[in-house]
């Protein structure tokens, strides 16, 4: 089949990563819907962040396949430079440059993927930054200089640099306020519409869930078992998805009383 008539952006399929005697990915499936915006949920500690590097090849698979819009990933090659397009990352920790301004994170990966002068290089970074909310004020503070949504937005905004087809944002709102966490879904939601996004969410946050993907997988012992909309999640008979789903801390999922 055509790459570009392939309903799956990614396409995982047995897969097995382990840090010496511990298996955190256990034979796992998962396909990814080319244009949406798919949740993972888990445990903490139970191997989301692990998924999501091994599936862009920052961790060695032990088996199995991943192939991410028709490139298998985790061969013998760790740095195929085309992957700078295919996706953006906005990892768990932030992880911005505190020696660069916002502005200067943007620039970071044009400046090592394209060559292209100066000027143009700042304009599609300021670009990118208007996209995400920021304005010229805030492009010229340092990361110790921002809030924790701006520094959100400032990841977000890097992970976009490179117009890839992906972004894997690894829980994009947490420890953010609920009022700033819901513009950064509206956000996500907004880029999702217009650039036609895939977008790969890992979240403990129901609100997201709920009105942000399009579907979720939930991942628990090395697996994904279960995977759908929210409303076929919370129908879920697997154990941990309903004690996750259906817990003392997820009331405000429960359908609306009629
Ligand atoms: N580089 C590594 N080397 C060894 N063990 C690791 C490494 N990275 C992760 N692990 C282990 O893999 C397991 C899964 O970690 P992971 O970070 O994927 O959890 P998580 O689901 O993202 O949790 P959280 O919700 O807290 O972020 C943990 O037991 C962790 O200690
Ligand atoms: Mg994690």
């Amino acid at each position: 089949m055509e790459a570009a008539s392939d309903p799956f952006a990614i396409r995982v399929r047995d897969l097995v990563v382990g840090f010496r005697e511990q298996i955190v990915i256990d034979h796992l499936a998962l396909d990814v819907r080319r244009g949406e915006i798919i949740g993972l949920v888990g445990a903490s500690g139970g191997g989301k962040s692990v998924l999501m590097r091994t599936i862009i090849g920052l961790i060695p698979k032990r088996s199995g396949t991943i192939e991410v819009l028709g490139q298998t990933i985790g061969s013998q090659q760790p740095h195929d430079p085309r992957s700078a397009t295919l996706w953006g990352i906005l990892f768990q920790q932030g992880a911005l440059f505190s020696s660069l301004t916002a502005l200067q994170n943007v620039e970071f990966p044009l400046r090592e993927n394209l060559s292209l002068s100066d000027g143009l290089i700042t304009e599609v970074a300021m670009a990118k930054l208007e996209m995400v909310g920021l304005t010229l004020k805030d492009a010229g503070k340092f990361p110790s200089e921002l809030s924790g949504g701006m520094t959100k937005r400032v990841a977000l905004a890097r992970a976009l640099a490179l117009d890839p087809a992906i972004v894997f944002l690894d829980e994009p709102t947490s420890g953010l306020d609920p009022i700033a966490a819901g513009d950064f879904d509206e956000l996500i939601k907004t880029l999702q519409a217009t650039l036609g996004l895939t977008v790969f969410m890992v979240t403990h946050d129901l609100a997201s869930l709920k009105s942000v993907c399009n579907r979720v997988a939930a991942l628990a012992d090395g697996k994904i078992v279960a995977i759908g909309s929210m409303p076929e999640l919370l129908r879920s008979d697997h154990p941990w998805v309903k004690a996750y789903f259906h817990g003392k801390r997820s009331l405000m999922l429960q359908p609306e009383p009629s």
